[in-house]
């Protein structure tokens, strides 16, 4: 007790050195410091003399400090418990970390020494945290204000980046640990957390516009440091992938490259999502989902473009690409399909187009047409590839049935100069094309019928009919100066072997002679002489054929190619097959539309408008309007498949 007494006294007389008002406030701290410095030296010195009172006698008696506890108590109370000494303290230290974050290099060893003495003392939360903190909390107040209107985006990241780094690294030099968790979250609060949607209201399209990955990584991070940040890059996120996705699909302008650009930007944003936001579930399913809606915003027109760029990439003569790196596509291409609600659309082109694949044999590879039609078949289900798989299977039968015709008819000795390659296609599967009757020469009519004998006498009781509109033909040619190979159609055919017999023909006499159909025949004849290679001439000028036009053989015809294929003139016909393949969809989901109202009523006997729609749409698999629909159900009513409720005008009734 005596010992405390002596101590006291001489403590109190230290006080006196910080009475002066005149120090500076650097001077003061390190005067503090080294009062302490010396205290605790004292104190150390004291307690080894006194060791053995401290081990037995204080600790015996609970009541009473050790003598180290003692020396603090006594610190605390008479020196630093002086308001005047206290707030000069603390008022110097925050002094000088506002001075090292305005960019001054200060004695940082002091302010350890200082904060931790404080700590020792057991009042650096009262005294020094609570304070520290609110003047961290104005700083970056003011700060994010500030900066948010000066900077762009990027350079405003890496500033909060470097802030956060320096918080932290006085956190490890100077600051009680205790400390950590409040002041990065003011940081992050001030900086990041008021700007959340200004950040990305400022800058966000331009980083996804510009593939900035780091930028955009360094985003990522901030934002999921604070509240509800990843929240809010999310809904942005979605936005910006419906926003720049529209851009793609609604402009008829663009429709050529649509799909290209779409494979383009889900290979951007997919990147985006792997290195920048960590594979980030949410934003997977997010992105997802947009694609979805902006897809679906314009209808038929993306399933149609998709069809067509398969076709573009299955066709020969694109080999530009490995049979690996076709796979890849096709897949991505699947990805994009999946997207898509009104899949009929997209069977009714990529039939289409497949249909002339296989029978032009322009199938650039058999092995990457049954891996699309596989994957078809798992997204989509077998029934969606039933007709498809069996084009492929009618291929796959022709050519049998070619080989074994070639033996029948070695064996028979038939005489001709014509080589028949017939492809037997299955009714049904295939598209319904009209037949044209045409006038084919004596040959030609004799070969198909021994065609026909054969078939018959393997599939009796099978109609067969030939389909002139498909048919294709090489061609002998000799001119003047060259002989040549021409591939053309059927009607092309039958148009030039004509001229083997006569000098000049006119437009009527080769329709009388060939039978071909009027406009078909115009066709014909604009392509072999009016397109690029000019087998016939034409007597008056112009691109289109005119009544009374005559025709001659082009007999200087010539051409760097040996083969030469000579196009149908197809321009005005793909907008027409487009128009009318876009139409046959249509109807066929009508038929759809009503057989499934049908169903559900044949069932449900009775329903409620409401019920009834909504059952509809569960088993459509196409977008529906609602009108459309209405109108469906007016017309099954009409047609007494239903009838509305006589009490209640909301309610169906099925009629049996
Ligand atoms: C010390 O600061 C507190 C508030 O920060 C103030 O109320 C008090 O009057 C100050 N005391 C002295 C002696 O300056
Ligand atoms: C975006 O940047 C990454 C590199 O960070 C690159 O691999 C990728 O191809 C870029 N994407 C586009 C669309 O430019």
């Amino acid at each position: 007790i005596q010992l405390r007494q002596i101590c006291e006294e001489h403590i109190r007389y230290q006080i006196l050195q910080f009475q002066e008002d005149s120090l500076d406030s650097v001077l003061f701290l390190k005067k503090i410091d080294k009062c302490w410095q010396n205290h605790c030296r004292q104190m150390v010195m004291i307690r080894s003399i006194f060791l053995f009172l401290d081990r037995t006698y204080i600790l015996q008696n609970s009541m009473l400090p050790s003598i180290w506890d003692m020396g603090l108590e006594l610190f605390r109370t008479h020196i630093i418990s002086d308001q005047k000494v206290q707030n000069k303290t603390i008022e110097g230290i925050l002094l000088l970390i506002a001075k090292e974050r305005n960019g001054e290099a200060i004695d940082r060893s002091l302010l350890r020494s200082l904060l931790s003495m404080l700590s020792d003392l057991q009042i650096y939360q009262d005294s020094f945290e609570q304070k520290f903190l609110e003047e961290t909390n104005l700083l970056y107040a003011a700060e994010g204000e500030c900066l948010m209107q000066e900077k762009e985006v990027p350079e405003y990241f890496h500033h909060v980046n470097k802030r956060l780094e320096e918080e932290t690294d006085r956190l490890i030099t100077y600051l009680d640990m205790s400390t950590q968790k409040p002041l990065i979250a003011t940081v992050e609060k001030q900086l990041l957390g008021e700007h959340l949607t200004a950040i990305l209201q400022k800058g966000l399209n331009h980083l996804l516009d510009e593939n900035r990955t780091q930028d955009l990584s360094l985003l990522y991070q901030l934002f999921s440091r604070v509240h509800s940040g990843v929240q809010v890059l999310l809904q942005h996120w979605i936005e910006y992938i419906k926003a720049f996705g529209s851009t793609i699909v609604n402009n008829p302008e663009k429709d050529k490259t649509m799909v290209q650009e779409l494979l383009d930007f889900k290979d951007k944003v997919d990147h985006i999502i792997d290195i920048c936001f960590m594979k980030n579930e949410k934003f997977v399913n997010a992105m997802k989902e947009a694609f979805e809606t902006f897809i679906n915003k314009r209808p038929n027109k993306p399933a149609e473009l998709l069809a067509k760029y398969v076709d573009s990439k299955l066709r020969a003569g694109n080999r530009e690409t490995t049979d690996e790196e076709l796979e890849k596509m096709l897949d991505k291409i699947m990805i994009i399909f999946r997207f898509i609600y009104g899949k009929d659309v997209f069977e009714a082109f990529y039939k289409k187009d497949l249909v002339k694949r296989l029978l032009v044999g322009k199938s650039a590879s058999v092995d990457a047409e049954k891996s699309m039609l596989s994957k078809l078949k798992h997204e989509c289900g077998a029934e969606f590839t039933r007709n498809l798989e069996g084009m492929f299977k009618d291929m796959e039968v022709s050519k049998d049935i070619m080989v074994q015709f070639k033996q029948y008819t070695q064996n028979q000795n038939f005489p001709g100069s014509i080589e028949l390659t017939v492809n037997t296609l299955t009714m049904g599967y295939w598209p319904t094309y009209v037949p044209m009757e045409v006038h084919l020469p004596a040959e030609m009519v004799r070969l198909q019928e021994v065609f026909v004998t054969f078939y018959l006498s393997k599939h009796s009781g099978r109609k067969l009919q030939w389909q002139s509109s498909l048919g294709h033909c090489v061609l002998k040619a000799e001119f003047k100066e060259e002989k040549k190979e021409l591939q053309v159609s059927l009607f092309q055919t039958l148009v030039l072997l004509m001229f083997n017999e006569g000098e000049e023909f006119s437009l009527e006499d080769i329709r009388q002679a060939t039978g071909i159909e009027d406009g078909e025949l115009r066709r014909t004849l604009q392509s072999l002489a009016c397109g690029k290679a000019r087998v016939l001439i034409k007597d008056s000028k112009g691109k289109d054929v005119e009544d009374g036009d005559k025709f001659t053989c082009n007999d200087d015809f010539r051409h760097k190619l040996f083969r030469i294929k000579i196009n149908q003139i197809q321009m005005k016909e793909t907008v027409e097959e487009q128009i009318s393949t876009t139409e046959k969809v249509f109807q066929d989901r009508q038929y759809q539309i009503d057989a499934a109202i049908v169903r559900i009523m044949k069932i449900r006997k009775a329903l409620d408008h409401n019920l009834l729609v909504s059952e509809v749409y569960n088993q459509l698999k196409f977008p529906v309007k609602p009108t459309d629909l209405k109108k469906r159900i007016e017309s099954l009513i009409d047609m007494d498949y239903i009838e509305r409720d006589k009490e209640n005008p909301n309610r169906y009734n099925y009629i049996a």
